[in-house]
């Protein structure tokens, strides 16, 4: 009887133990815990999958017609707009999908009513913006520029790594180096470790700057 109730006990504190210590990691780091290596992701307000807009590939699904179905294949900067002219690569609007999903879609697609709702097409509440979970995130303490790596990459295509389902030609082309197949991705984890190492080690092989102050505030 005691050993029993012991062991559940046991269990029970190792338990708490864990909850609280990966809570504890989740406040420091400012992240969730990467639970099998670095590979993280999150679920989204709406179920957002690249494969149905960005891939040029089959897709295991049917369309609403019951037909195979194959990917979009849109452009990644087609939405990810400012990624070669900026820091930030830029999530587009709610609007902006709008424009498709206004009329694109079936009317009993849970995923896409919470689109028309947020879109303020259907329902009364006006339009809200989705509050998409950021995946890929450096510390505070890091600066990261897209533009110089687009512009770099598209110029020395030998230093690209990985490949993609979508587009493969000019900017679309380089993403798969540090974020890797997201055409492929019903929903995008981050697969690159993207650590210090990494960065400066390319930085080195190219003549890009190693100093501190570089990529540190
Ligand atoms: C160029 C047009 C276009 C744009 C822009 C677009 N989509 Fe889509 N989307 C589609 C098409 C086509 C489908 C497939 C519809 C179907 O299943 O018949 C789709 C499907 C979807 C689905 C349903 C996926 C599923 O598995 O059923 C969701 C959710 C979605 N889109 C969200 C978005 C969001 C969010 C945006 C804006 C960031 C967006 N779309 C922008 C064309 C577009
Ligand atoms: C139809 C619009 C659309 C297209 C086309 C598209 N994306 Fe996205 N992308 C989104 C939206 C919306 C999100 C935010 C939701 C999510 O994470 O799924 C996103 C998120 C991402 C993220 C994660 C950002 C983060 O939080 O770290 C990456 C990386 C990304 N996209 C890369 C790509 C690449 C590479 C391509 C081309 C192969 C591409 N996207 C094509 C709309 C798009
Ligand atoms: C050299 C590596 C590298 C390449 C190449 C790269 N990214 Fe990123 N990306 C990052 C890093 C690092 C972050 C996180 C930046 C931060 O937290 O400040 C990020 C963040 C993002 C985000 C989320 C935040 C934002 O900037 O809006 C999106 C979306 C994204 N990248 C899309 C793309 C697309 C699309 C491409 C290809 C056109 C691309 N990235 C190419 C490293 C890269
Ligand atoms: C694939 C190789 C590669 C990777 C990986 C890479 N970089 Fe770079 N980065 C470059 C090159 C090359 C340049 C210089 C481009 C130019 O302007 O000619 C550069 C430029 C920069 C700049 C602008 C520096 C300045 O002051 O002009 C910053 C900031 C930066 N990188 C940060 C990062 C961070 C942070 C990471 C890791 C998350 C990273 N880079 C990963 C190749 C890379
Ligand atoms: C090419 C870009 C780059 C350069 C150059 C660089 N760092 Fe970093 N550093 C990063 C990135 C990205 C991270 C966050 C990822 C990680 O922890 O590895 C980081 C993290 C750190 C951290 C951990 C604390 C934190 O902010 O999370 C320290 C400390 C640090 N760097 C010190 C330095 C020092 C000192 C130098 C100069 C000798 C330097 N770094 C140069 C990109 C760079």
């Amino acid at each position: 009887m005691l050993i029993p109730v012991l062991a559940l006990g046991g269990l029970g504190a190792i338990a708490v133990m864990g909850v609280v210590g990966a809570f504890i990691i989740t406040g420091w780091l400012g992240q969730p815990v990467p639970v099998l290596g670095f590979e993280q992701t999150f679920n989204q307000p709406i179920d957002f999958p690249h494969t149905v807009h960005a891939s040029l590939n089959q897709l295991d699904r049917v369309a609403a017609d019951g037909q195979p179905m194959e990917g979009l294949g849109l452009n990644c900067t087609y939405c990810h707009r400012t990624v070669t002219t900026q820091a930030n690569a830029g999530v587009p609007p709610v609007s902006f999908c709008a424009t498709c999903h206004g009329v694109i879609g079936a009317e009993d697609n849970p995923q896409l009513a919470k689109l028309r709702d947020a879109a303020g097409i259907v329902g009364d509440d006006g339009a809200s913006p989705i509050n998409w979970k950021r995946v890929t995130r450096l510390p505070d303490s890091v600066r990261f520029v897209h533009e110089p790596h687009i512009r770099f990459l598209t110029q020395n295509p030998s230093q690209i790594k990985g490949v993609t389902d979508g587009v493969a030609q000019g900017a679309a082309g380089t993403c798969s180096t540090c974020h890797g197949n997201v055409a492929s991705m019903k929903q995008v984890e981050q697969v690159e470790p993207l650590k210090m190492g990494q960065c400066v080690d390319c930085h080195r092989d190219n003549n890009a700057p190693t100093t501190c102050s570089a990529c540190h505030y």
